[in-house]
């Protein structure tokens, strides 16, 4: 099969890893349904060839179902979900509420599980494709990050889960997980909720106001806001693509700099070294390597 000229939705593609991954898919070949929630973002969309602009929040059933009867329209079926719609919240987790929490979880979980039912049917009669957006902090943890990083690793167990139910119908499930890239990642999060981060926890008796004055310290140097020290989302795109395109695609794509795939390897290691320690029978540190050396994706 030509998974190049296969159609592929993608979420979140207004602006960012979205974006760049719709123009790069677009450009390669794959008929690309772009899902977008402003109408202005919709009609940027005119001018390439290949894209179809889909008016989609992905929080909003009547949204996702929308969207599934024009790529039904469409009639070439759907061979590819790439779910990049995301978000970010900071605050320290204790003193948020459950509705903080939710506001993230409903985009970047709950919103790529209303896509990925959506268009479940689309996807097992294309044997198709899911590449579910993570981060590297769907495996670290970063204080008064608490939402986003509890969301990106429900997103890990979420693939996760969804890789085993899914392979025996043919379809693959891909995580890519991005370090540090520049996208309006940190303009969208302050835009929406920006202004109760300062009342409630600075211009509060909140415990942790002088950690979140430093957070937002941070985010007001030069650049830091357009994250513009960081590289545009090139790779990100690239191994979206690979995801969608390659034979035999990994299960996870790390696309990080050595410095934050270390953190990532680190938290890792951390974990094993405290679950090994409660074992009853600790491995030694040789039986440790020589069952990391057996362990090996499943083909
Ligand atoms: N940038 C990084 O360094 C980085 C690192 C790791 C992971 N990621 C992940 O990459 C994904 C894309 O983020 P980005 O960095 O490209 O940031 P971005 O530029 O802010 O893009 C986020 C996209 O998600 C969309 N979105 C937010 N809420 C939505 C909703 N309810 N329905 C539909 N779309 C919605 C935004 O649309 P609007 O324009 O309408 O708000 C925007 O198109 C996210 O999952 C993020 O967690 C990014």
């Amino acid at each position: 099969m030509d998974r190049k000229s296969q159609p592929v939705l993608v979420t979140g593609a207004s602006s960012g890893i979205g974006r760049a991954t719709a123009e790069r898919l677009a450009s390669s070949g794959h008929p690309v349904f772009a899902g977008a929630r402003r109408e202005e973002d919709l009609g940027a969309f005119g001018h390439l060839p290949n894209v179809v602009p889909l008016k989609l929040d992905v929080t909003r059933n009547e949204d996702a179902e929308r969207a599934v009867a024009k790529i039904r329209e469409h009639g070439r079926g759907l061979f590819g979900l790439v779910n990049c719609a995301g978000l970010g919240n900071a605050g320290p987790i204790a003193e948020m509420t459950v509705e903080d929490l939710h506001d993230v979880m409903d985009v970047n979980l709950d919103g790529a599980h209303r896509m990925v039912h959506s268009v479940f049917p689309l996807l097992r009669a294309a044997r198709g494709r899911v590449v579910n957006i993570s981060s590297i902090g769907g495996f670290l943890v970063e204080p008064m990050m608490g939402p986003y990083n509890i969301s990106k690793h429900a997103v890990e167990g979420y693939s996760d889960v969804l890789r085993e139910e899914l392979a025996p119908l043919g379809i693959r499930v891909v995580t890519v997980s991005p370090g540090s890239f520049r996208t309006n990642i940190f303009e969208n999060g302050l835009r929406r909720f920006g202004g109760t981060i300062r009342t409630r926890w600075v211009e509060s008796d909140s415990v942790y106001r002088e950690q979140v004055l430093q957070l937002l310290r941070y985010l007001e140097q030069p650049g830091v806001r357009s994250r513009a020290q960081y590289p545009p989302p090139t790779a990100v795109a690239a191994a979206i693509e690979e995801a969608l395109d390659a034979d035999a695609p990994r299960n996870r794509y790390l696309v990080a700099t050595s410095e934050e795939a270390d953190l990532v390897f680190d938290r890792i290691f951390l974990l094993v070294h405290e679950l090994n320690d409660s074992r009853a029978d600790p491995l030694t540190p040789e039986a440790l390597v020589e069952r990391l050396t057996k362990a090996r994706p499943r083909a």
